[in-house]
């Protein structure tokens, strides 16, 4: 048997419900079974599981796929696995079964880095790494962080890691474009050197830190390569994901050291850029981990500075987050070396919300002795209490505000509601812009006619032939991908049903994107005639209008008259043709 026989034959001798009913209780409703869906924060049963079509959909988080697809995300198994696990359950041999691997080009960067990583962190154990080792032990550094953070040491020698990896085959050529060497030598030499992690937790590039007080950087960082991008990257965040959900919070805090040292203290739910502002694709990667994320930044200047713009960054999304100060001089390394894990977990407990801070914040930058600097100070904070959701935080500080200041609470109440009300106008007036809604509405009626005819070709082989005998032409290429992908399983194994394609397209990961869009649309059952070549009428319509569209363009493009004139007559026969 070939790898689609013995995967069709497992899919066909397992029942998609049994295999969830273990994990999750599940109640039968009608035709289908229901339970709480255990991809998302949920407790009510919004994942519905189907005997007859072997898939599960999630109505909430739209989470949908076969039997393999369920074990692969609950069990966080490669595509593999789940097949050898169910093969061994159901007495099935694997015999010809070869193991898919999904290659990409960038199988051989992981290895590289992979292999630096290795070689780094046994050059810290050498004889050279000495310095290295001494300088840690004066840091408080132990053996088991060493480990836990992977941290290793840069030789001084021109090119040893350049001829290690070399021998293994690789090319200069390429180890200079991932960033390890420059001009065929070592980038790093001397420096300990700290492995980065993607979000998954594969070693993507190195920031290496000198050991003595040379005049050098004191970080050098890899460069920004296809895979390691600065505004990307959250250093120990391939952690932070586990641990951010059983501590129910997330501490973004400024350097490597301040992770590390918190680490030693059993406070892992931490991450931190790589020294530079947070990104908003920071901020997304931030708030999937928890709803409770909290500012520990260094105790100068820079960081009270830095705790503002990130603080509003985050308050531009909605998110009011929590801020944690330190005394001038500390960093969070520091201060858990002074003063100990209970100090520590204690101004964790005790931070306070960003608005606060930022109000105590604000005062520093008026002299209360001047009228007008009381005024504009007043203005300031009221500004910043319109942003606060909780009603009874808003009348706390009015009312601290209204007795500091010695005026009518009445009087700030008032003040406070006027700017809310013009902000709140405002908002209504950025969101009814009509210009966005009416491509929106366009888009999404040839967006559903596409999706909804491919549905109904994997619910109905009549259909998929009657699509095929109108030679239309889906208006995306990703549309039409799975379109052919269809079309080629239903010719190839004489049925189609969506748990078999399901599997089939396993390892095309935008085409199951896709598919999940089409599975999760509420339709009736069976589609007539009439209503499938009104979807394709929909279609037709919206190629044409683009196609004019293009035409159009041209003729504004070019000054040749002639094309113009040819332009002009191909929009006319498409207008024709139209009719
Ligand atoms: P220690 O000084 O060893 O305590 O390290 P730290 O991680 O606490 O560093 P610091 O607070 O000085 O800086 C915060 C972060 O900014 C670091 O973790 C780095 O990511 C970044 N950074 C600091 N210095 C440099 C530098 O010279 N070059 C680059 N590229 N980044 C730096
Ligand atoms: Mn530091």
């Amino acid at each position: 048997m070939n790898n689609q026989d013995i995967v069709n034959e497992i899919r066909r001798k397992t029942d998609i419900v049994d295999i969830i009913g273990e994990k999750i209780p599940l109640e039968k409703r009608g035709k289908n079974y229901f339970g709480v869906c255990p991809f998302h924060d949920d407790t009510n049963p919004s994942m519905s599981v189907s005997r007859e079509k072997q898939i599960y959909t999630c109505f909430s988080c739209h989470a949908t796929g076969n039997v393999f697809t369920f074990l692969m995300n609950y069990e966080h198994k490669e595509f593999n696995q789940v097949i050898s696990d169910l093969a061994s359950r159901l007495g099935i041999a694997l015999n010809g079964f070869k193991p898919r691997k999904i290659s990409t080009k960038y199988d051989d960067w992981y290895n590289i880095y992979d292999l630096a990583n290795k070689f780094y962190q046994n050059n810290l154990m050498s004889k050279e790494g000495l310095p290295a080792r001494e300088y840690l032990k004066q840091r408080s550094i132990d053996e088991e962080i060493i480990k836990e953070f992977e941290i290793g040491y840069s030789l001084g020698e021109r090119s040893s890691l350049t001829t290690l990896l070399t021998k293994k085959g690789y090319s200069l050529d390429l180890l200079n474009k991932i960033g390890l060497t420059t001009n065929d030598y070592d980038i790093y030499h001397n420096r300990l050197m700290f492995p980065l992690h993607d979000l998954s937790g594969k070693v993507i590039g190195f920031s290496g830190r000198i050991i003595n007080n040379s005049k050098q950087n004191k970080y050098l960082n890899t460069k920004e390569t296809e895979l390691f991008k600065k505004g990307r990257l959250l250093y120990h965040y391939h952690i932070a994901k586990e641990t951010a959900r059983v501590s129910k919070s997330i501490i973004i805090m400024e350097g490597f050291m301040d992770i590390i040292r918190a680490s030693t203290i059993g406070v892992k739910n931490t991450v931190a850029t790589m020294g530079t502002a947070l990104t908003s694709d920071h901020i997304k990667d931030i708030r999937r981990l928890s709803n409770n994320i909290i500012l520990c930044f260094d105790g100068d200047d820079a960081g009270v500075k830095a705790t503002l713009s990130a603080g509003e960054d985050f308050t531009k999304e909605n998110i009011e987050v929590k801020v944690i100060e330190l005394t001038d001089g500390d960093d969070p390394d520091t201060y858990i070396l002074k003063n100990g894990k209970e100090a520590f977990l204690s101004l964790i407990n005790n931070a306070i919300y960003f608005s606060d801070f930022k109000i105590k914040v604000l005062s520093n930058n008026y002299n209360f002795l001047s009228s007008e600097d009381k005024a504009n100070y007043i203005h300031d904070v009221l500004e910043e209490t319109v942003k606060i959701k909780d009603s009874i935080r808003v009348e706390i500080i009015l009312k601290d505000l209204a007795k500091k200041f010695e005026i009518g609470y009445n009087t700030l109440e008032k003040s406070f509601q006027e700017l809310k009300n013009a902000k709140t106008e405002k908002l209504v007036d950025e969101i009814l812009s009509p210009v966005k809604t009416a491509s929106k509405e366009k888009k999404d009626k040839y967006q559903k006619a596409s999706l909804s005819i491919i549905y109904y070709m994997l619910n109905n082989p009549l259909v998929i032939d009657k699509v095929e005998r109108e030679n239309l032409v889906f208006p995306t290429e990703a549309l039409r991908a799975l379109y052919c992908e269809i079309v080629y399983f239903y010719h190839k194994y004489g049925f189609i049903n969506e748990a078999d394609f399901y599997t089939y397209l396993t390892d095309k990961r935008e085409l199951i994107n896709l598919l999940n869009e089409v599975l999760v649309l509420d339709l009736k059952p069976d589609i007539n005639d009439e209503e499938l070549y009104d979807y394709v009428k929909v279609i037709r319509e919206y190629n044409l209008t683009n196609a004019i569209k293009r035409l159009e363009t041209k003729i504004k493009e070019t000054t040749d008259q002639t094309l113009q004139i040819k332009y002009a007559e191909e929009i006319r026969k498409l207008r024709i043709g139209e009719k």
